[in-house]
């Protein structure tokens, strides 16, 4: 058996909430990441076999039994991982009951996995039925779009074009727009549902004044989603007390989705 420590799967974690931290993404135990793993790749590090303790998830999750996932635990601060994953980092299986998680490793020190367990596996379930290849649920906040929040209207049509607008490469980046939840109370199955809701139709959801979902097929893709919205929000956050001199247009936009051939949210625009 190799040593878990030496798996690419930890290895990404720890670089991934790395950068989180360093971007200033995820103060404190801010942030989230849920990544589902191939039981071969885990099998080579993990008795499968043997589970060291299981716990309560209080919610359904029957569609992803047997599936196992990489998450980080609750409490703990994105600035650690890197230097004690086994504390702040956990993998568990869903048990067949669909209600249970079964601690292969990790939360050694007692430690369960993040609050927001239901919106990440209520996300996973979602993102499966329209991209069978989605792995990975991340949850941050984001400094600029926080606070984009606060002094823009919160309207997925509104929100997403002014995003649009900022950069050049974000129709390319996310043509099917971000989705938007009011402020909700957050770690509760209410907030995961209108989550996993969001996320049949969007690979980005926000929480109104709390932060951001991404999702993707690895921890890059779904990283890379909330950085080009997080610059976006950035260039707004300079820009919207200043007046707008230049600005690019819809047309312009549908230059850029039909050349980089995406399909786009034609709603989205003023067309
Ligand atoms: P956890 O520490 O439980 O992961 O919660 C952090 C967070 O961002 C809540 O939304
Ligand atoms: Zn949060």
């Amino acid at each position: 058996m190799k040593n878990i420590l030496t798996a690419p799967f930890v290895e990404e974690m720890k670089k991934t909430t790395a950068n989180m931290y360093r971007l200033g993404w995820d103060e404190r135990n801010g942030g989230n990441i849920s990544y589902m793993l191939e039981e071969d790749e885990v099998a080579e590090y993990l008795d499968l076999n043997n589970v060291l303790r299981t716990i309560p998830t209080g919610f359904d999750a029957t569609a992803l039994s047997g599936k196992i996932f990489i998450v980080t635990g609750t409490g703990k601060y994105f600035k650690n991982v890197q230097d004690d994953p086994e504390n702040n980092l956990g993998i568990i299986r869903i048990a067949k009951d669909g209600t249970t998680a079964e601690l292969l490793w990790g939360y050694a020190d007692g430690g369960r996995f993040t609050s927001e367990l239901p919106a990440h596996l209520m996300s996973h379930m979602a993102r499966l039925t329209v991209d069978p290849s989605n792995r990975v649920v991340m949850h941050s906040h984001p400094t600029n779009t926080l606070a984009m929040n606060y002094v823009h209207e919160l309207d997925e049509k509104s929100f997403t074009h002014t995003l649009w607008e900022m950069c050049t490469e974000c129709i390319v980046v996310f043509p099917d727009g971000i989705g938007v939840l009011p402020w909700m109370l957050c770690g509760t199955n209410e907030i995961g549902m209108a989550t996993a809701e969001k996320m049949k139709e969007f690979r980005l959801v926000v929480w109104g004044m709390h932060g951001i979902y991404g999702v993707g097929k690895n921890l890059d893709e779904a990283f890379g989603l909330i950085e080009t919205v997080e610059k976006a929000a950035q260039i707004y956050m300079l820009t919207a007390h200043l007046p707008r001199v230049n600005t690019i247009k819809d047309s312009e936009m549908v230059e850029l989705a039909e050349f980089f051939g995406v399909k786009y949210r034609k709603d989205f625009l003023n067309l």
